[in-house]
C-alpha cells in the first residue's frame, strides 16, 4: 500500500513538472474584494490620449489628404473616429509634447491657403503647414465627443500669446479676439477645460530649473482666465520621472488654487537605454521581463510623487495627471527616425493594462492621463497606412478597461505570485475593481508572467452578484501584433474560465492574458 502511494505521489510530481516544463503549470492565489469601501470614483480622464504634431499622428493619421480617397468628413478620417469613439475616448492632449512649446496658434488659423508654414525642429526638421490648427483640433473633438486638452506654449511664447488663445476659445463677449474667432467661421465659444501650461519646462519646453518654473508657471496662468462658462483647469508641466524635487518646488510655490493639476511623464523601455532602446517585435523573455519591470516602476514613482502632494495638499485637490506615458521601443527599420513608428504587441498590450490598473488603483491623486500617442507614433492605438487601418493590442486594452470609466474604485487585497528573472523579480499578477453606476462589478486581471496559469479564489465582500461574464486578450506569443495583412491576430475573445462557487469568485488565469470580468446581479 506505502509503496503504491509513493508511486502515486511521484508520479503527480514528474506530472507537474511535465506541466511546467510544458507551460501548463498552475499557481493558486487568493483575492479579496472589498464592496464595502467604494469611495473613489476612477475619472474617466484617465483613459485620455495624446495626439502631437509628429510623424504620421495627425498628418496621414487624423488628417487626410483633400483627395486621399479616404472617407473622411472635412479631411478628418472617419474609420479613426469610429474606432475612438468606441472606446469613449474621453479627453485628447494636443498639439504636443515638445511640439507645444514652439507652436504659435495664430499661425493656424485663417484661410489655409494663408497660414504660414514652419519647421517642425523636434520632429525631424519637416515642414509644418499648418492646415490642421484650432478650429480643426476642435471639429476632431466634437466629432469624438471628448474634451479638448490644449496644451499652450511657455517655452519660447509670450503671456499674451496664450492669454489671447484663450480668449479666442473661450469669451463668449464682444473682443478682438472673439471678432477674428467669428470671421473665422465660428461663432459660439469652445469652452475647453483642460489647460497645460507649457510642456516637460525642465526639458524641450524651456530647460528651466524647477524655482524659475514655478514662477513662469505662476505668471502665465494668472492670465489663462476662467471666461464665464468655461473654468479653466490648469495644469503645471511637472516632473521627469523621478524628480522628486520637481514636485516638491511646485507643490510648495503654487497653491492648490492655482494648480488643477501636475503633469508626470514616464515612458517604458524595453532595454533601460535611450541609445538603443529594444526593437517593438523582436524581443526575448529577457527583455520581456525588463519591459514588465519598467513599466512596474510607475507603482512607485506614482507613490512617491503623490507622498509628497500629501505634504502640501492632504484634501488631494491637485491632481496628478500622466499625461505622457506608454512603452517607447526603436522605430520600425526603414522609417524616418524622427517619426517615433513602432509596431504594437501583446507585450504592449500587457504594459497598457498593467499600468492602467495602477493608475485605477491610485484614482485618489491620479485624474487624468494620456497614453502616447493616438496614431503612428510610439505606443499607439491605431496604425494606417493608406486607406488600411489596424487596431493594434493597445486599442484592444482600451476597449477592455472603458468599463472603468467614471466608476468606483473597489480595493483589491492579494499577495502576488513572483515572476522571477536571474535575481530579479516582480510581481505576475496586477488587479484593479470597480463598481458602475448600474451597481455591476468589474475587474481586470492580468498574468504578466508568459508560462504559468494562476488558479484564483476571490472573495467578494459586500459585492450582490449572481453571474460572471468575461473576455480574454491574449495569443501564443508575445511578440504577436496585428499586421496589415493580419488585423484580427491578437483580439478579445470570450473567457470562460471564471465561475461562482459559493459567493466566491473562481478564475483559471490563463499565462500571459488580460482579463476583464464582469460580475451582475
Ligand atoms: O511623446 C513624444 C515626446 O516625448 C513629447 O513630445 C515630449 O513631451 C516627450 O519627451
Amino acid at each position: 500500500m506505502r509503496y503504491y502511494s509513493t508511486i502515486k505521489m511521484l508520479l503527480l510530481a514528474m506530472s507537474c513538472q511535465l506541466m511546467i516544463l510544458k507551460g501548463f503549470a498552475q499557481t493558486n492565489v487568493k483575492l479579496q474584494v472589498d464592496g464595502f469601501n467604494a469611495n473613489t470614483v476612477i475619472s474617466k480622464h484617465i483613459y485620455g490620449h495624446f495626439s502631437e504634431h509628429l510623424g504620421r499622428c495627425i498628418y496621414d493619421g487624423f488628417w487626410v489628404g483633400e483627395n486621399s480617397g479616404i472617407q473622411n468628413q472635412g479631411r478628418i478620417r472617419l474609420d479613426i473616429v469610429d474606432a475612438l469613439k468606441k472606446i469613449q475616448i474621453p479627453n485628447l492632449r494636443w498639439p504636443g509634447g515638445c511640439f507645444a512649446d514652439e507652436y504659435h496658434w495664430r499661425d493656424g488659423i485663417g484661410p489655409r491657403a494663408q497660414r504660414p508654414k514652419m519647421i517642425n525642429t523636434n520632429w525631424g526638421n519637416v515642414t509644418e503647414d499648418n492646415s490642421f490648427g484650432t478650429h480643426e483640433f476642435l471639429e476632431l473633438c466634437s466629432m469624438l465627443k471628448c474634451d479638448p486638452y490644449i496644451t499652450g506654449n511657455v517655452g519660447s511664447g509670450t503671456v499674451e500669446e496664450m492669454s489671447k488663445w484663450v480668449e479666442y476659445l473661450n469669451f463668449d463677449g464682444l473682443s478682438p479676439m472673439t471678432e477674428i474667432r467669428k470671421q473665422n467661421g465660428r461663432d459660439k465659444p469652445w469652452g475647453v477645460k483642460f489647460w497645460g501650461v507649457g510642456n516637460e519646462s525642465w526639458g524641450c519646453g524651456g530647460n528651466m530649473t524647477p524655482e524659475r518654473y514655478a514662477d513662469e508657471y505662476k505668471r502665465y496662468a494668472t492670465f489663462v482666465k476662467n471666461y464665464p462658462n468655461a473654468r479653466m483647469n490648469k495644469i503645471a508641466a511637472g516632473p521627469n520621472v523621478a524628480d522628486y524635487n520637481w514636485t516638491e518646488t511646485m507643490m510648495k510655490n503654487v497653491n492648490a488654487g492655482q494648480m488643477w493639476g501636475l503633469a508626470l511623464h514616464h515612458y517604458t523601455l524595453p532595454t533601460g537605454n535611450w541609445g538603443n532602446k529594444g526593437s517593438a517585435t523582436s524581443f526575448d523573455e529577457n527583455e520581456y521581463f525588463n519591459t514588465m519591470k519598467n513599466c512596474l516602476y510607475m507603482e512607485e514613482l506614482v507613490t512617491k510623487h503623490s507622498t509628497i502632494m500629501d505634504k502640501y495638499d492632504a484634501a488631494k485637490r491637485v491632481a496628478l495627471v500622466v499625461d505622457e506615458w506608454g512603452i517607447w521601443t526603436n522605430v520600425e527599420p526603414g522609417t524616418n527616425p524622427g517619426f517615433l513608428y513602432q509596431q504594437n504587441s501583446l507585450r504592449d498590450a500587457m504594459v497598457a493594462a498593467t499600468t492602467l490598473n495602477i493608475f485605477n488603483n491610485h484614482a485618489d491623486r491620479i485624474r487624468m492621463a494620456n497614453l502616447a500617442q493616438t496614431i503612428n507614433v510610439l505606443q499607439a492605438l491605431i496604425l494606417t497606412e493608406g486607406n488600411k487601418m489596424l487596431l493594434t493590442p493597445t486599442y484592444h486594452v482600451f476597449d477592455l478597461y472603458k468599463a472603468h470609466q467614471d466608476a468606483k474604485l473597489l480595493p483589491v487585497k492579494f499577495s502576488s505570485p513572483e515572476l522571477v528573472n536571474g535575481r530579479n523579480k516582480i510581481p505576475a499578477l496586477n488587479v484593479s475593481a470597480s463598481k458602475d453606476s448600474n451597481q455591476v462589478v468589474h475587474l481586470t486581471l492580468v498574468n504578466l508572467d508568459p508560462k504559468n496559469a494562476m488558479h484564483i479564489n476571490t472573495a467578494m465582500n459586500e459585492v450582490d452578484w449572481t453571474k460572471v461574464e468575461g473576455q480574454i486578450l491574449t495569443s501564443p506569443k508575445l511578440t504577436d501584433v496585428n499586421s496589415f495583412t493580419q488585423p484580427n491576430t491578437v483580439k478579445p475573445v470570450v473567457f470562460n474560465g471564471a465561475k461562482k462557487v459559493g459567493n466566491e469568485l473562481v478564475v483559471d488565469l490563463p499565462a500571459q492574458s488580460i482579463v476583464l470580468l464582469t460580475l451582475k446581479k
